[in-house]
């Protein structure tokens, strides 16, 4: 079976995109990471992502109606240990924190997926993102030796734990979810059991500028589902249709669950692929977040579930491989999905 990782060996990404500016050592915003001043951002602060608790009876239609609505919900009572996820979070912290010439001797090769390095969408924008983050997909053992040659031991349990964890309750998300369109697990054509998964750890550095920055420009995530560990520091915004740009408020031991692409052809978009970003913190903290991407395995095809069309709906996209799909993302980023629309 082919890994998600080696699917992303046939697209390299030139260095420039790939090397993070060196944060620690700058006092003022560079030219390359200034963008245009953005005012889209909705007033409306009440307006906000549905709480699910994943305990309440009614979750099974709150989740489908949470992913219709927004494509995004934030989720209580997941039974994730919460000491856990502060053990991610100091891991990540502690990663960061290393000097640039250190967190280099773990850069991400230009065709390859894992290790430190700037968002895979740089290249489609023309302004270098306030961003640096690490990728890992399955053991992140070598990265992990060579930031830390003697003392890696605790970073890579973190991780490997928190992985396991997460895969868990994304396959019980996915379960809910389904459930709310009629549809059980033994319909679908692979096994949810042996996903494609990564865990990308974001940083926004404290920056001077923060309003003429970005921390991570729009885009979709190419996965089934995300789910988004945020830390207390806000910057997660979501866009809703009519209304702008809104924030995700952080809630303590809440994760953020969204819909993503796969989820999105899967659904016949139903479920929309929510439009995300990260602003930089405007009260110039550094912020820290969490993504678990679970994703399909890359071999498997994926299509609007037959049971969805029996309802007289036309299928809105055609049958594509998993790994067709990440590489037409990888390649032409927004306009993947109309790429494969019928
Ligand atoms: C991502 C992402 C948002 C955040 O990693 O894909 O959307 O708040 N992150 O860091
Ligand atoms: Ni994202």
């Amino acid at each position: 079976m082919t890994t998600l990782s080696e699917v992303y060996r046939e697209h390299a990404i030139h260095l420039r995109h790939i090397v993070p500016l060196d944060f620690h050592s700058v006092r003022t915003v560079p030219d390359s990471h200034v963008w245009p001043k953005s005012d889209d951002f909705s007033s409306d602060d009440q307006l906000s992502i549905p709480i699910i608790d994943l305990k309440d009876p009614l979750a099974v239609k709150l989740a489908g109606h949470a992913c219709e609505t927004w494509g995004a919900f934030q989720v209580i009572n997941h039974g994730i240990p919460s000491n856990l996820v502060e053990e991610v979070e100091s891991e990540a912290r502690r990663l960061f924190s290393l000097p640039a010439q250190q967190k280099m001797k773990a850069l991400r090769e230009p065709a390859g997926a894992t290790g430190y390095g700037l968002a895979r969408i740089s290249p489609f924008f023309p302004k270098y993102m306030w961003h640096e983050g690490f990728t890992v997909m399955g053991s992140p053992v070598d990265h992990a030796r060579a930031l830390w040659p003697n003392d890696n031991a605790r970073f890579c349990d973190v991780i490997e734990r928190y992985q396991k964890k997460m895969k868990v309750l994304a396959e019980q998300l996915t379960h809910l979810i389904l459930k709310s369109l009629d549809v059980s697990l033994e319909d679908l054509s692979w096994d949810v059991g042996s996903p494609s998964t990564a865990l990308q750890l974001n940083s926004y550095p404290s920056c001077p500028d923060p309003n003429r920055t970005m921390g991570l420009a729009p885009h979709t995530d190419t996965s089934f589902l995300t789910l988004l560990h945020q830390s207390s520091i806000s910057g997660l915004q979501i866009f809703k249709e009519g209304v702008g740009w809104l924030s995700v408020r952080p809630i303590a031991g809440a994760l953020v669950v969204n819909v993503g692409d796969l989820l999105h052809i899967l659904s016949n978009a139903r479920f929309p692929s929510v439009l995300h970003r990260a602003v930089v913190n405007r009260d110039g903290c550094h912020r820290l977040s969490v993504a678990y991407f679970y994703g399909i395995p890359t071999d498997c095809n994926v299509s609007p579930l037959a049971k969805l069309l029996n309802s007289g709906h036309t299928p809105r996209y055609r049958s594509v491989t998993v790994k067709e799909y990440v590489i037409l993302k990888a390649k032409n980023f927004e306009e993947a999905l109309s790429l494969i629309r019928i």
